[in-house]
């Protein structure tokens, strides 16, 4: 095995409670972080005789956090049965898109996914439009379009400053009366359990945001919070924070 490979499996190892995997990726841009390969995750999941929802839920040791995070979403959105635009970054599997669309039967649902392994199957999602993703910005989708946009499990990983350069773009996107919705790691949710569990796992990929600086960043582009809701992240825990646009 490859230098790559072993200390690709080592690593692996390490984050398998975190519910994140680092497969070989297509591009050198550090903003770009690879996930789980979707011809093994589809695999075991079929395998296993259950959804990939389930399956990425199972996995990460968290069963049923995926619908758990998506009614939060909705409750404190209150977004209704009919939206016309949603875009989601760092969609993954779909596992998100999907329950948002049967929630809310989008006209348009905006991707943008560096991994083009998942490509295929988000495209069958209905009224998806798979965006050119340039691993930063939101270049496809003009200001002030959106009503929903959002992310999951991506600015817990991706190096910060990215993760920024994205929640400006969320802010610019999204319509006045429009949502912004995505999950970080605060200092509320890394508590000394957490911490210990990071250090002792050596889960270096990760990353904490301060929430006050977050939130302060937010009001200054016209977005204030509605609600936070406590999402887990075995061996932890994220916050996902949904703003509404003045
Ligand atoms: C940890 S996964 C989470 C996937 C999905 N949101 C979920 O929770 O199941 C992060 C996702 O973001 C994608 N990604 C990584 N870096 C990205 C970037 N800079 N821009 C857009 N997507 C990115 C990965 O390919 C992956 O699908």
């Amino acid at each position: 095995m490859s230098v790559f490979g072993t200390t690709r499996d080592g690593l692996n190892r390490a984050l398998r409670h975190f519910g994140v995997q680092v497969v070989r990726g297509h591009s050198d841009d550090p903003a770009i972080q690879p996930f789980l390969s979707a011809r093994k995750t589809l695999t075991a999941a079929r395998r296993a005789g259950i959804s990939v929802e389930d399956y990425i839920d199972r996995y990460s040791a968290a069963p049923g956090a995926t619908a758990e995070s998506v009614d939060a979403l909705l409750r404190l959105a209150d977004l209704g049965e009919h939206v016309e635009r949603v875009c989601e970054i760092g969609a993954g599997s779909g596992r998100y898109a999907a329950r948002v669309i049967a929630a809310t039967h989008p006209g348009t649902y905006e991707i943008y996914e560096t991994a083009a392994d998942w490509l295929p199957r988000l495209r069958s999602l209905p009224n998806a439009a798979v965006r050119p993703t340039d691993g930063h910005t939101l270049s496809a989708t003009a200001t002030e379009s959106v009503d929903l946009v959002h992310a999951h499990k991506l600015f817990v990983y991706i190096p910060l400053v990215v993760a920024i350069g994205y929640i400006d773009e969320m802010a610019r996107v999204v319509r006045p009366g429009g949502t912004v919705a995505f999950d970080v790691v605060n200092e509320d949710c890394l508590d000394d359990a957490m911490t210990k569990h990071w250090v002792s796992s050596r889960a270096t990929i990760y990353g904490m945001i301060s929430r006050s600086w977050l939130l302060d960043r937010l009001a200054q582009r016209g977005l204030s919070l509605l609600g936070g809701h406590f999402v887990p992240l075995s061996g932890g825990r994220t916050e996902l924070l949904v703003f509404r646009r003045a």
